[in-house]
C-alpha cells in the first residue's frame, strides 16, 4: 500500500527531468570520499526503514526556477493549517525558527534563500533531491551538514497523507530545527553515527534508525508549558499533531536511549508510543557515547513491540490503546 501513488510521481519526476523541466541533476562529489558512489544512480522501490517506498536517484538536483501556481497553493494551504495547529503545540524553537527563516504561506521557499540564513546560523546547507535516498547517501549528507530536501510537493489530493516524504514534510518539518545549534549538532552526529552503524551491520543500523524515528521524526519535548512537539513527522501531519499530544490512546514515555533502540515502530498508523526528551541538550548528551558496545548488547535482546510499556519506563501517560491496529510494527 505504500507505493500505490508512487509510480505516478516517479514517472512524472523523471519525465520532467528528461524534458529539462522541473529539477536539474547536478553532479555531486561526496565530501567524505570513498564511502559513497559518486555517480548519480537511479534506484527504485526498495525496502527501507520507512517501508517499501521508492528511492530515487542519488543525485543532487537544483530546485526548479519556479513551481506551478497549484504547488504554491498546496504549500500555502498546508502551511496555514499546520501553523494554526502548531502554535501552542510545537516547541518554541521550531516556531521561532520558521519565522526567523522567513518561511511564509505565500509561496514555496527558495532553497538558496534558506541556505543563506542557515549558513550564517548553524552552517547547514539544504540540497535538493528526488526523494528518499539510500541509507548511506543520506548519512553522508547529514555527516557533512547537508540536509536533503525533496524538491517536489504532493498533489492536492494528497494534502492529508502521503506515504513518502515530499517538500512539505522535509522543508516545513525538518528544516526549522536545523537553526537550533544543539539540534544541528545532533543531526550531524547522527549522520556520522549512521555511516558507522552501516559499516557494523544491519542490526546496528536498525537500532540507530529507531532512534531517528522516535526523536527526529516523532519526538516530543517536555517544556515549562507542558509537552510540545519537535518531530518532523508529527509537525507535518494535521492528524498526528493533535493525536500525539491530545489523544488518550498512545503512551508517552521518557527518553531512554536503549529502550528506544529496542522499540519497533509504526509506519502506516499514528505511533503507539512517543518518547519525551527534557531538552535538546539531553538528547545530545545521551547520544554522545560510542554506540558500538550498545549495538553489541542490543543484538542479544528482543525488540519491544511499539505499544508496550515496560518496567523501568518513565511514564508520562499510559495509553488506552484505543484504536490501535494489531501487528504490523516495523
Ligand atoms: N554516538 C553515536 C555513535 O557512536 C553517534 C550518534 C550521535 C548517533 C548522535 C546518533 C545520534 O554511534
Ligand atoms: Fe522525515
Amino acid at each position: 500500500m505504500h507505493d500505490h501513488c508512487a509510480d505516478d510521481r516517479n514517472s512524472r519526476n523523471f519525465a520532467s527531468l528528461l524534458r529539462g523541466g522541473g529539477a536539474r541533476i547536478v553532479f555531486h562529489q561526496s565530501a567524505t570520499g570513498g564511502t559513497v558512489m559518486n555517480e548519480p544512480r537511479r534506484v527504485e522501490h526498495q525496502q527501507t526503514d520507512k517501508g517499501y517506498v521508492p528511492v530515487y536517484t542519488t543525485a543532487i538536483v537544483d530546485q526548479p526556477a519556479d513551481y506551478p501556481a497549484d504547488d504554491h497553493a498546496t504549500w500555502g494551504a498546508l502551511y496555514e493549517r499546520q501553523r494554526a495547529l502548531l502554535v501552542g503545540r510545537a516547541c518554541d524553537e521550531f516556531l521561532q525558527a520558521q519565522d526567523a527563516m522567513g518561511m511564509t504561506p505565500d509561496r514555496i521557499p527558495r532553497f538558496d534563500a534558506l541556505n543563506e540564513i542557515l549558513r550564517a546560523t548553524t552552517g547547514w546547507t539544504l540540497v535538493g533531491v528526488e526523494g528518499l535516498l539510500p541509507e548511506l547517501e543520506f548519512f553522508d549528507h547529514l555527516a557533512n551538514r547537508r540536509f536533503p530536501v525533496t524538491w517536489w510537493i504532493r498533489r492536492p489530493d494528497q494534502i492529508d497523507y502521503i506515504a513518502e516524504p515530499d517538500l512539505f514534510h522535509d522543508l516545513f518539518g525538518h528544516v526549522p530545527l536545523l537553526m537550533n545549534p544543539v539540534f544541528a549538532d545532533y543531526m550531524e552526529a547522527y549522520g556520522k553515527g549512521g555511516v558507522k552503524a552501516h559499516g557494523i551491520g544491519p542490526d546496528a543500523l536498525q537500532h540507530l534508525t529507531r532512534l531517528y524515528w522516535y526523536t527526529v521524526e516523532f519526538g516530543l519535548i517536555d517544556t515549562k508549558d507542558g509537552l510540545r512537539i519537535y518531530g518532523a513527522g508529527i509537525v507535518s501531519s494535521k492528524g498526528e499533531s493533535l493525536y500525539s499530544l491530545e489523544s488518550d490512546a498512545p503512551n508517552r514515555i521518557g527518553f531512554d536511549l536503549e529502550r528506544i533502540m529496542r522499540t519497533r515502530y509504526r509506519i502506516d498508523t499514528f505511533q503507539k508510543t512517543y518518547f519525551v526528551i527534557d531538552s535538546f541538550e539531553q538528547l545530545m548528551n545521551a547520544t554522545a557515547p560510542d554506540f558500538t558496545p550498545i549495538y553489541a548488547r542490543l543484538e542479544k535482546q528482543d525488540a519491544v513491540p511499539a505499544g508496550d510499556v515496560r518496567e523501568g519506563d518513565t511514564v508520562y501517560t499510559r495509553g488506552t490503546g484505543e484504536g490501535w491496529a494489531d501487528g504490523g510494527d516495523v
